[in-house]
């Protein structure tokens, strides 16, 4: 993970835990890792035992606190419930919760059987529910925070993503109403929408590499994201300075779900909105 200069103090989350689903890769390890960087220990959650328990090392190793891998499945609610147990009894508390594991790939709705449409969501929503639902008590302990990795897909209609739009946006709405729900009691909830973001296996899986230049010039900003600039805002969201901030969606896109499908329908930002582009309209 490339890093910027983080503008939080070092020790920002010192004394502070968190759990993260799906932090054994992607951009889930950038944000564990950022977080860790600010001196808070972290417990990682995910499917595969020893790439969960090797990225938990690597973590430690690169941050000086402490990380430990527990293997499990978002979809099954009781393993959540014993990695939380495991994570108090290690460290005694639980601030921060990041709902991060995720379940993507490519198919026409005539390509999509019940199974796989089931499985997505029960990865992704069920799976943030399951990941609420195991926590919550622990966050209401430490006047804690939640915070889901959805996407913005579903703002518009993405095609070949009906089973991860329907998914995500049900993500959404959860993450909406816990911030509702618990802010009476303390506990932030928010959810992060990462745009096109590079150096993650989803994004190198999923996106055609004759396709990248194309998608790069349909984003405001003109380049994908960096798994760095999730990990920041993330940081930002746990933060103090967030304290006022719940409910909501902080999307770090380049702003490109705006002109993304939009623009012209095309998918591309045509080079009249580039700088000097504005010569074309002068004739209008
Ligand atoms: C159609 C598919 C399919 C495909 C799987 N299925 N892949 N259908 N096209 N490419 C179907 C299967 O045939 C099966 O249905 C059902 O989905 C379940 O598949 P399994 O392989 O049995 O499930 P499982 O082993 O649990 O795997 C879950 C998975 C898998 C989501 C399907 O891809 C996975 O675990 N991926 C790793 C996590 C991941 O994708 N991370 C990236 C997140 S990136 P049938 O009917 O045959 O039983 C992200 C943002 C990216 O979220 C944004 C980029 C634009």
């Amino acid at each position: 993970m490339s890093s910027t200069v983080s503008v939080f103090k070092p020790d920002v989350f010192a004394g502070k835990v968190a759990f993260v689903t799906g932090g054994g890769s992607g951009i889930c390890y950038g944000i564990v890792k950022q977080l860790m960087a600010h001196g808070c220990n972290a417990a990682i959650f995910g499917r595969r035992q020893k790439n969960i328990e090797d990225a938990a090392a690597a973590l430690s190793k690169d941050t000086g606190k402490k990380c430990i891998g527990i293997s499990g499945d978002v979809r099954k609610l009781d393993t959540l419930q014993e990695a939380i147990k495991r994570t108090v009894a290690e460290f005694g508390r639980i601030d921060f919760v990041v709902a991060g594991a995720a379940g993507n790939f490519l198919s026409p709705l005539a390509g999509l059987s019940a199974n796989a449409f089931k499985t997505v969501l029960e990865i992704d929503t069920l799976g943030t529910y399951h990941t609420f639902k195991a926590t919550i008590d622990e966050l209401c302990k430490t006047k804690g925070s939640i915070l889901a990795i959805s996407a913005t897909l579903h703002y518009t209609a993405t095609p070949l993503q009906a089973h991860v739009s329907a998914a995500k946006a049900g993500v959404d709405a959860l993450i909406k109403v816990i911030g509702v729900e618990y802010g009476p009691r303390g506990v932030r909830a928010n959810i992060i929408a990462p745009g096109p973001i590079a150096g993650t296996e989803g994004m190198d899986r999923l996106m055609p590499k004759e396709l990248v230049a194309e998608h790069t010039r349909a984003i405001p900003l003109q380049t994908y994201g960096s798994i760095d600039d999730i990990a920041q805002a993330a940081t930002f969201l746990f933060s103090p300075g967030a304290k006022y901030i719940t409910a909501t969606t902080l999307v770090v896109d380049g702003g490109s779900w705006h002109t993304s499908q939009s623009v012209g329908g095309s998918g591309v930002y045509p080079d009249a909105f580039l700088p000097g582009g504005e010569k074309a309209f002068s004739k209008l």
